[in-house]
């Protein structure tokens, strides 16, 4: 029986997708506990790229049973285009993706508020899909459950409910036009009779398989500085990427867990605002994005990039309590002559002891830096750590050094053989 958390040790994208799927192959379950259709994790399989947005990124592999807990929000209509999807490659889905029945919905008027509320003052740069105002009413004790949508009686009656609700805030504040009940209710009658199929008790069946010595991993989405309580509040998402969101987010126990495993990139990245103290608005960082293709895979949005920040990873390690690291896109740092890894931050001429996470200091700290030699060398082809030019080696032992955690595997590249593993 193993049951291993992956988190996103950064600020998302981190390449969890790649991650998951690599690791995929000897397992029998990958379940999400978080997060909805704003994440978008990439599959590369062969010469084909493959963006999942809730579907768990084990379903390349046919071995694998793929669960969406009790944790995530649900847009049906992403679900079921991604399914379509899936369905049309040719990949046999049959009993292999299970949803939770106590897993809330996003709906219309989710959606629609999210865009609104980004005309707001404070302005998150949300990905627009809904996801803080279906967490607000699962929160708020109007959510609509996935089992709830399976009972037409209780679903008709929970939506017009809502709709009458936010139909007043569309009309009266917002000055825009409210839903109509009898389109939406119709329109999720269809998806009422496709998701039935999928629909379980997911705790259970993930209780019952760590019973029974399956190996489990589970995937979370976003990442550790964007968790609603330990990141860059407010400019986080509404759910817990951290590695605690998953016992509530699947309902297994603490107990259950056998490790955790943190992604991160060989720098950073962040899409939407807030603080980013090691961000490059320069041509470097024009260079990491466009070299590392540093564009929203739910979006499209360009992310922001900036160089490797340890300081924050320690964070992230602790908060996750992180036992080993996956570094992704070591390859986007190849033509650089010098890579800054920033180690601490100066506030006010102190320099900090732990990463804050209150907005205002961490708008203000300058990061100090520590200045490595760049390798000049392609390593897309690399696929032992012993291959590695000398540079890129130090790098490696240098943030392991640094953040006390080992680097399991390293990324050269999207490919599934683009993977260097590290006993
Ligand atoms: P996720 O949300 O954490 O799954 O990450 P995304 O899929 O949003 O973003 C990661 C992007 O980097 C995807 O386009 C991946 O195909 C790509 N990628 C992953 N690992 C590597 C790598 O080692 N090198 C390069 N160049 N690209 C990578
Ligand atoms: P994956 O799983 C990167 C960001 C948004 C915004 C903030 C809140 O692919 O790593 P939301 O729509 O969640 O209310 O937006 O969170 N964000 C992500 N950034 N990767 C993601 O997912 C993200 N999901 C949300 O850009 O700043
Ligand atoms: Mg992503």
């Amino acid at each position: 029986m193993s049951v291993k958390i992956i988190v996103g040790a950064q600020w998302g994208d981190e390449g969890k997708g790649k991650v998951v799927d690599i690791l995929s192959k000897d397992t029998d379950i990958v379940a999400r506990y978080q997060g909805g259709a704003n994440a978008g994790h990439t599959v590369v399989v062969g010469d084909r790229t493959y963006i999942l947005h809730l579907v768990p990124s084990g379903i390349f592999h046919p071995n694998v049973t793929c669960v969406i807990g009790n944790g995530v929000v649900v847009d049906p209509i992403a679900l079921f285009n991604e399914i379509n999807q899936i369905r049309d490659l040719g990949i046999d889905i049959k009993s292999r993706i299970l949803i939770s029945h106590n897993a809330h919905l996003v709906l219309p008027y989710h959606k629609k508020i999210d865009q609104l509320f980004e005309q707001s003052q404070q302005k998150i740069g949300t990905t627009g899909k809904g996801i803080g105002p279906a967490y607000i009413d699962k929160a708020k004790r109007c959510g609509i459950r996935v089992v709830e949508l399976l009972d037409k009686n209780t679903f008709k009656l929970k939506l017009e409910r809502n709709i009458i609700e936010y139909n007043k805030i569309f009309v009266d504040i917002y000055r825009t036009s409210p839903l109509d009940l009898d389109t939406i209710f119709n329109e999720y009658q269809e998806y009422s009779h496709l998701i039935d199929e999928f629909v379980t008790d997911t705790s259970l069946f993930l209780n019952n398989s760590i019973r029974d010595g399956k190996k489990i991993l589970v995937e979370g989405a976003q990442g550790a500085l964007l968790d609603l309580d330990h990141g860059t509040y407010p400019y986080v998402t509404s759910s817990n990427p951290t590695s605690g969101g998953a016992c509530t987010g699947l309902g297994i126990p603490p107990t259950s867990v056998t490790s955790i495993l943190g992604v991160t990139k060989a720098y950073c990245t962040r899409v939407g605002n807030g603080a980013f103290p090691t961000e490059l608005e320069n041509e470097l960082g024009n260079e990491i994005r466009n070299k590392g293709n540093e564009f929203g895979a739910t979006t499209g949005r360009p992310r922001r990039c900036g160089w490797l920040d340890i300081f924050a990873l320690k964070y992230s390690i602790m908060i996750n309590g992180i036992q080993e690291l996956a570094l992704t896109k070591l390859d986007v740092l190849s033509d650089f002559d010098e890579i800054n890894i920033c180690t601490t931050y100066q506030y006010e001429s102190k320099l900090l002891k732990t990463f804050p996470t209150d907005i205002n200091s961490l708008n203000v700290v300058t990061p100090i830096y520590e200045e490595l030699q760049g390798w000049k060398t392609s390593l897309n082809d690399i696929n032992k750590f012993e291959n590695l030019p000398e540079n890129a080696k130090y790098y490696i032992l240098r943030i392991e050094d640094l953040l006390k955690t080992q680097i399991k595997y390293i990324s050269v590249g999207s490919r599934r053989d683009q993977t260097i593993f590290i006993d």
